[in-house]
């Protein structure tokens, strides 16, 4: 038991932080045509700096990473510009950012994207379900194009050039985005890898698309501090499934705890005792995120289970959550109708406190 709460001091990725939550990444499809981040975006982030770290909404790598409507990406020279603005209205109001990495791998529509190559996954597995496009209303995803073996490298390669993109935005750190059954998670999950080649089959075999990528990225960013990690075991979204989620993910929090990462970020969905499951093969600064409040949030920082609470939906609905935690005031509830709508309506034009 210690006497730590959210508001406590903390330090994450070789930071001081100035309390111990973290804004959750989220999508908010609000990016211009060709995946840069609008004005908007530096508005959004800055009322949002009093987080003890901000996480971005899920970042394209690459071109071929991008699968959403108006999602961002930090490949080219005009969206790191853009992303430079917002770090520096960040960083000015005293905040810190990490960029989240999101390769969308099989999830997405090419008619969402600036790049007419195909999606691309461990194996030709399409994933059931559709995605909304502006042009087209919601689609079925496609059949993607099955990596062979020196593309995996090609993309790792990816992943390690957006962050050295992200650094010279003017981030803090990365985080790898290996849930929610984007690309890294397509590698973990026993249903969407069918590879009989070195990343496929054994657990120790598809955790090694995420170990690779990471190794690529620390070296990157200059120090294994600047990189995170979110993974969300047994988490259903976007047809992924595990044969075994407690060997994959206890296997991988192993391998993870040697590398000295800032932060292992777990989300946990539909399976409770999953930030428990992990927690004892990590080494390390250790997130929770799902659904928590500031009773909950305290009470795992308390215990020890979690050393950071990460905050999404609460953070959308309060620009100063943590103010409003240190007095007790009310909180605003969340309007899903704007989650991912254009404009300022639900993403800048919720006030602070008076
Ligand atoms: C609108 C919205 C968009 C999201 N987009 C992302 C994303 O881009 N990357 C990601 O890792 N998680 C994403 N998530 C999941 C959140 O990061 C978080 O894990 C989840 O909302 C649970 O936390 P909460 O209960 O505090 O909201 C998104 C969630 C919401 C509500």
């Amino acid at each position: 038991m210690s006497d730590i709460t959210l508001l406590s001091p903390g330090r994450i990725g070789g930071l001081e932080t100035r309390n111990r939550m973290m804004m959750a990444p989220m999508t908010r499809s609000r990016a211009l045509k060709g995946g840069v981040p609008s004005e908007l975006a530096i508005e959004y982030y800055t009322q949002r700096a009093s987080a003890g770290l901000i996480l971005t909404e899920g970042t394209a790598p690459s071109a071929v990473g991008l699968g959403y409507a108006r999602s961002p990406a930090i490949e080219s020279a005009e969206q790191i510009a853009a992303w430079k603005k917002i770090t520096d209205a960040v960083h000015a109001k005293g905040g810190k950012m990490f960029c989240q990495l999101m390769h969308v791998g099989r999830i997405g529509h090419n008619a969402n994207r600036y790049t007419t190559e195909p999606l691309v996954a461990p194996s030709a597995v399409k994933a059931a379900g559709q995605i909304w496009t502006d042009e087209q209303g919601m689609q079925d995803h496609p059949v993607p194009h099955a990596l062979s073996t020196s593309e995996v490298v090609k993309v790792i390669e990816e992943f390690a050039q957006a962050t050295r993109n992200a650094m010279a935005a003017g981030f803090d750190g990365v985080e790898y985005h290996c849930a929610s059954g984007y690309l890294p998670m397509q590698f973990l999950s026993t249903n969407v890898n069918q590879r009989t080649d070195q990343y496929g089959g054994s657990v120790n075999n598809r955790i090694r698309f995420v170990m690779e990528s990471l190794d690529a990225m620390i070296k990157a960013a200059g120090s294994p501090l600047k990189v995170g990690i979110k993974i969300a075991p047994s988490m259903p979204f976007n047809d992924v499934q595990d044969s075994d989620p407690t060997a994959t993910y206890t296997t991988l929090a192993q391998a993870l705890s040697p590398l000295g990462l800032g932060y292992l970020h777990v989300l946990q969905t539909v399976v409770p005792g999953t930030w428990e499951m992990v927690r004892p093969h990590y080494k390390g600064t250790y997130a929770i995120a799902g659904g928590l409040t500031q009773a909950t949030g305290d009470a795992a920082l308390k215990s020890g289970l979690a050393d950071f609470c990460v905050y999404g939906k609460l953070f959308i609905a309060n620009p100063d959550l943590p103010a409003r935690f240190a007095k007790g005031a009310e909180l605003n509830a969340w309007d899903a109708t704007t989650f991912y709508s254009p404009g300022p309506k639900g993403y800048t034009d919720i006030p602070a406190m008076a």
